[in-house]
């Protein structure tokens, strides 16, 4: 078994002057190690759920939790939650607060309590692990979005996080950009951080994802590894979810070759090609 993280237990969240709970009896936990992705329409409830995961939301009824630890809203608390759980913004302008790159990194060490010395020697390892050495002295306003997003990224990783959420970071993103960001995150992975990315995109996580969650009005209606997901055909149509062109194809290989379905089903183009050719060998 391995260990729960992240625990929503009938979680509510209405914002001021909304008309409907944006998170309506939310419940879900996320287990440590895994590569999540966050399914589900626009305006499902995803950022909101990101938000209130980070402290920045309090429910109005639930309650938030990290193995078994109740959430509390004091400002020490929610600083030691945010050393647990980094937030990264779909929007980087809303995260980035200083002048220049290694100002901006540094600034979310300074609440940390850790020496001038210590200080530095993260921020130098940070700038050296995400590439950004010769923008360090960089003015924000001059780097492009991509850059933008590499260096939020890079300072929630600073504050070295056991749990990172993401909210939809391929969006506006080219295929080189999400080549380049796709990397960052199996290197923060590999070291042994778990991930949950936000995304409508579901293609991305199809390929990406080791577990999938399926939010749907506020509400969490399915979880589980990606082919138990797809096969669900009827239940993603009620919820007006696609199901992933690679999945789609491979469905349609299998019944029209009459391949056995013990074969593995492919994530990638590669692996698309390499069961092809298998079967043509
Ligand atoms: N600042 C806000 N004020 C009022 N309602 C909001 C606000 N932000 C989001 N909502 C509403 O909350 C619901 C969930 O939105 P959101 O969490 O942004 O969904 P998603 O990220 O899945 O697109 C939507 O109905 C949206 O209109
Ligand atoms: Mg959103």
């Amino acid at each position: 078994m391995s260990e729960k993280l992240l625990k929503f237990e009938n979680v509510y969240y209405t914002y001021p002057g909304g008309q409907k709970p944006a998170l309506n009896g939310l419940n879900f936990s996320i287990t440590a190690t895994k590569k999540i992705a966050l399914l589900g329409q626009n305006g499902s409830g995803k950022s909101t759920l990101l938000f209130l995961a980070d402290g920045l939301y309090k429910p109005q009824k639930g309650q938030i939790s990290w193995a078994r630890e109740r959430l509390k809203y004091d400002r020490y608390s929610l600083n030691q939650w945010r050393q647990k759980i980094g937030l990264s913004f779909q929007d980087p302008e809303q995260q980035l607060v200083a002048g220049t790159v290694a100002e901006d990194i540094a600034y979310g060490l300074y609440n940390l309590k850790l020496s001038q010395a210590e200080i530095k020697q993260r921020l130098g390892q940070i700038l050296a692990e995400f590439g950004l050495q010769d923008l360090a002295d960089q003015p924000l306003h001059h780097l492009s979005l991509g850059q933008k997003r590499r260096v939020a990224l890079a300072g929630v990783m600073a504050r070295q996080p056991e749990l990172l959420l993401l909210d939809e970071p391929t969006a506006y993103l080219d295929s080189v950009q999400t080549g380049n960001l796709l990397e960052e995150l199996e290197r923060i992975h590999a070291a042994g951080t778990t991930l949950l990315i936000a995304t409508h995109d579901i293609n991305f996580a199809y390929q990406w994802a080791d577990w999938i969650l399926i939010l749907h009005e506020g509400k969490m209606v399915m979880s589980g590894e990606a082919q138990d997901i797809f096969s669900q055909r009827s239940s993603l149509a009620e919820l007006h979810l696609d199901v992933p062109i690679l999945w789609e194809v491979w469905q349609v290989l299998v019944s029209s070759l009459s391949l056995p379905n013990t074969m593995h089903f492919p994530k990638t183009i590669r692996q698309l090609e390499e069961q092809l050719q298998q079967i043509a060998g």
